[in-house]
């Protein structure tokens, strides 16, 4: 088993903001990543329709014999993540919204988060922030249009910049100093939203926490690889190959990887 892959999915491109870090802090494992971008956006999808996505997806994954699932979407997170654990035996890694953080670092005591609706119309996550948010002033914003521009390769267009004005200008006039990045392809944006920031605002997502819980997971369940070679990678994507590998080219070198349509 230690030597099976770790499965990764997500509504499309965006998991693989988790993916890299998950690579970078766990060399050796083999890894399968899953866009399903034919169906993306998750987030304007009802709960039902996401649990039955996700349960395709981590079909999927458990026929190339993965060995833990890393949920890269809080969309699918929220919605999905505690039926995908009572249906399959296999660990589920999920993403939720930095709030917690997010509400310890602000000292403006106003906190932006940019998410899908999906994510910031769930129970999980009104749970969470209720937890975690008392005394705080929490600025939500459903980032409405950013993940197909995303999917589509359109990260630097007018589109987007006008939408992420739209976005993150009121945030910057209610004295935010704190953006929680609530949905794995926003990590994406990061350079498009400094430019309007500068550095009057900490951006903060949950990528490099997620690969540290993923290594967790591994070493409790005595399933880490004992690979001694770089790991290698599949990525399968319905449709957005284009966009994957204009992502991955960028920033990612001397990987072994294979890219294929499913
Ligand atoms: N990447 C996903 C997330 O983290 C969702 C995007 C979508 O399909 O709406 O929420």
């Amino acid at each position: 088993m230690s030597n099976h892959p770790i499965g990764i999915f997500d509504s499309g491109v965006g998991g693989l903001s988790i993916w890299k870090e998950i690579i970078q802090l766990l060399p050796n494992e083999n890894t399968v990543y899953l866009a399903d971008s034919a169906n993306a956006p998750y987030g304007e999808r009802t709960k039902n329709q996401i649990i039955d996505l996700c349960v395709k997806n981590t079909e999927i994954l458990l026929k190339k014999g993965c060995k833990l699932i890393v949920v890269a979407c809080n969309t699918a997170t929220t919605n999905a993540i505690q039926f995908l654990r009572a249906k399959y035996d296999v660990p589920f890694i999920g993403i939720e919204p930095a709030i917690k953080p997010a509400a310890l670092k602000t000292k403006t005591n106003k906190i932006g988060i940019l998410a899908t609706k999906g994510t910031l119309n769930s129970e999980l996550f009104a749970a969470t922030s209720e937890k975690h948010v008392s005394g705080i002033e929490v600025i939500e914003t459903i980032g409405k249009g950013l993940v197909p521009l995303i999917e589509d390769n359109k990260i630097n267009s007018t589109e987007m910049d006008s939408l992420l004005k739209k976005y993150i200008k009121p945030m910057l006039e209610n004295d935010v100093d704190c953006l929680v990045l609530g949905c794995t392809h926003y990590p994406f944006l990061v350079p498009q939203i400094k430019k309007m920031t500068g550095d009057t605002i900490e951006i903060i997502d949950s990528g490099l926490a997620v690969a540290k819980q993923t290594k967790a997971i591994l070493v409790k369940h005595q399933i880490t690889s004992n690979n001694t070679q770089k790991g290698e990678h599949i990525i399968y994507s319905n449709t957005a190959l284009t966009t994957i590998k204009h992502l991955v080219d960028a920033t990612e070198k001397n990987i072994q990887l294979v890219l294929e349509k499913y």
